[in-house]
Formats: C-alpha cells, structure tokens, sequence
C-alpha cells in the first residue's frame, strides 16, 4: 500500500492529481478508511498490530502529500516569474503630444480679440427650423436665397408634412436666438459649424463661421467699418490691412457689404496684404427692421450691424493653407504641420 501511494504522489505533475490520490489514499472513503472498517473482525492481537501500522502510514502519505504540493507550488512560482519577466530598463514607445487644430486655433483668437472689443459669446443649435435659418432672417419661402445655399434637410417620417428641420447654412439664426433672449441692446459673436452642400478647394460641406451682431440705439455702418479693421490689424497682426467693402445683398441686412481682403497667390502659395488678388471673407450689414421685429425688438428704437465671417477662409490666409479640404483629412501629417502644440 505504502510503495503504491508514495510512487503516485511523486510522480503527480499538478495539484488536481495529487488532490484524486490523497482522496482514493486517506479521505473520508479512501482505502485506508476501509482497512479501518476491517479491524473489527480482526483478532485484539491482529488489530493492535494493524491499527498503529494503519494510523502510521495516513500520516506518512499525508505529510508526502502536503510536502508534494509545496514543491509543486514552487515550480508553479518559479515558472511565473520567467514567463512574466519584464525588462524595466527597456526604452518605451514614445508618444507624440497632441496639438490644437488649426480651426479651432483660429477659434479662440478672434474670438479673444472680439471679447476685447466688447462682444460675449453666444451659441444656437447645428440643426435647426427653417423659422430660424430663413424666415425669421427675411428669407421667405420660395426666396432665391434658399436655393443658394444648398441647404441640407433633415427627412421627416412618412406622413408628416410639417416643415423640415434644416443644417442650419450660417450662424444667422442666432441674431434671432440671442435677440429674443437678451433683447437689445446686444453686442454678440457667435462662432459654430454651418452646412452647405458644396465641395471644391475653397468649400467644404461643413465649415465654419464667426456671426456677429451689435445692436443699440445709435450704431452706424461707420461702426461696422471699423470693428472690422480693427478685428483683422489684431488677426493678422499687421498696422495697415487693406480691406474692400464691396456692395452686395443679403435679404437679412440693408444695406449690405461684403468684405474682401487684398492678398495674392504667389507660386501656390497665399500671400496677406500685397498683390492684385481679394479674397472674400465675410458678408455684413446694417441689420434689417424685420430682422429686429422678428427677434421681438423695436426697430424704431434699436438698430445696428451684422457680420458672419468664414473662419476656415481666416486661417487659410493666416497661416497660408492652400486646400481648405485638408481641414477636415484627419491626416496626422497634415495636422502635425499645421498643428499649434498645446
Ligand atoms: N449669413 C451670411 C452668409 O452666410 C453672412 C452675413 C452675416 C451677412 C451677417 C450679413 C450679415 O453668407
């Protein structure tokens, strides 16, 4: 009995093993238990030799057992360290720090430079009601102006004919937004994304504008003019920026102006305040009475300027960005070229 369990027990490779052996040994009904059971038809003389005999081999296969699974344990351990072993004095992968996107870059100077020009910040919703994007902004239904802006709209279920929510095309309907909850007067700009179906190397379907809205009792064009002057010499960081206000129309301005930018395209690249080229970067106006009615403000009391700016088109002339696509690539290359470390 004794060579039959101790061969096992040093030739058990895992605890599982050892565990069946010392049941089928000396559990509860091993085989030891069982000679145990047999005692009672022994002799006394039988059993007094038996017994102790039967008692000494238990703790024997026991204490082999508990010596078996402590060696065990240490070849488990020993095989753990090897496998886990881990080279602290290995160099590690080195990791880039991110930088801001040029966008929003471009971001937080004008709208930094316009907090120190006396404008808080405002914000509406990306989708919005045709209310707010058009008609409230003097742009009725079937006006031209809503075929223009190749607007994308929302789908409505089957069977609701209810007018269609919209991307809203510029950051306009906050004039409206912003009127109806703070009233005049105001002094506003607005920065946020704006949609429109159109793609080529100056247009993106999404892209992004700077709206602008000051409004009291005695605010002239004259103000406009120089608001703006005074926002691009900080922009561009220059004394003299030669600016062009051309004449033009928006159904939410009277009068209107767009405004240009004198720069040239000197071997590809962009060229600020020099050269015969313009470049458009904002439309403005003096903000139409609708506009201020629709907005619940008194347009025989207030009235004032608006301004929507192209801010991708700002830091493609500021930073020399030809393509205004690879704004929106995602390529890390790009990005890190472009990108302003944080
Ligand atoms: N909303 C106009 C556009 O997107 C720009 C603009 C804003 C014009 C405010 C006048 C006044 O083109």
């Amino acid at each position: 009995l004794r060579d039959k369990y101790m061969g096992r027990i040093t030739g058990a490779t895992d605890e599982a093993t050892l565990e069946a052996v010392r049941l089928e040994a000396v559990g509860k009904k091993g085989e030891i238990a069982l000679k145990m059971r047999e005692l009672g038809r022994m002799t006394p003389e039988e059993r007094q030799q038996v017994g102790p005999a039967l008692n000494a081999l238990k703790d024997e296969i026991n204490t082999a057992i508990s010596a078996r699974k402590a060696g065990l344990e240490d070849v488990a351990l020993d095989e753990r360290l090897r496998s886990e072993w881990l080279d602290v004095s290995m160099p590690s992968r080195s990791r880039r720090p991110g930088s801001i996107h040029p966008v929003s870059q471009v971001m937080e100077e004008v709208t930094a430079i316009f907090a120190d020009l006396g404008f808080s910040v405002a914000e509406g919703p990306q989708i919005e009601t045709d209310w707010y994007n058009f008609d409230a902004l003097n742009i009725p239904g079937h006006h031209p102006a809503r075929a223009e802006m190749d607007t994308f709209y929302m789908a409505r279920a089957k069977g609701d004919d209810r007018p269609p929510h919209v991307l809203r095309t510029h950051t306009s309907p906050v004039q409206i937004r912003s009127l109806e909850a703070n009233g005049a007067p105001i002094r506003i700009i607005c920065p946020g994304r704006v949609y429109r179906a159109d793609y080529d190397q100056t247009h993106t379907p999404m892209f992004h504008q700077i709206e602008g809205l000051a409004i009291d009792t005695d605010i002239s064009m004259a103000n406009l003019k120089w608001v703006l002057e005074e926002f691009c010499r900080a922009f561009f960081e220059v004394d003299t920026i030669e600016l062009r206000f051309r004449a033009s129309h928006f159904p939410f301005t009277e009068p209107s102006a767009e405004v240009d930018i004198r720069c040239s395209w000197e071997g590809g690249t962009l060229k600020l305040g020099q050269g015969d080229d313009w470049m458009e970067i904002l439309g403005s106006g003096m903000v139409h009475p609708k506009v201020l009615s629709a907005g619940g403000v008194d347009p025989q009391m207030y009235q004032g300027f608006a301004f929507g700016i192209g801010i991708d088109r700002l830091a493609m002339l500021k930073y020399g960005i030809p393509d205004l696509r690879a704004f929106f690539d995602s390529d890390l290359r790009w990005l890190r070229h472009y990108g302003f470390s944080a």
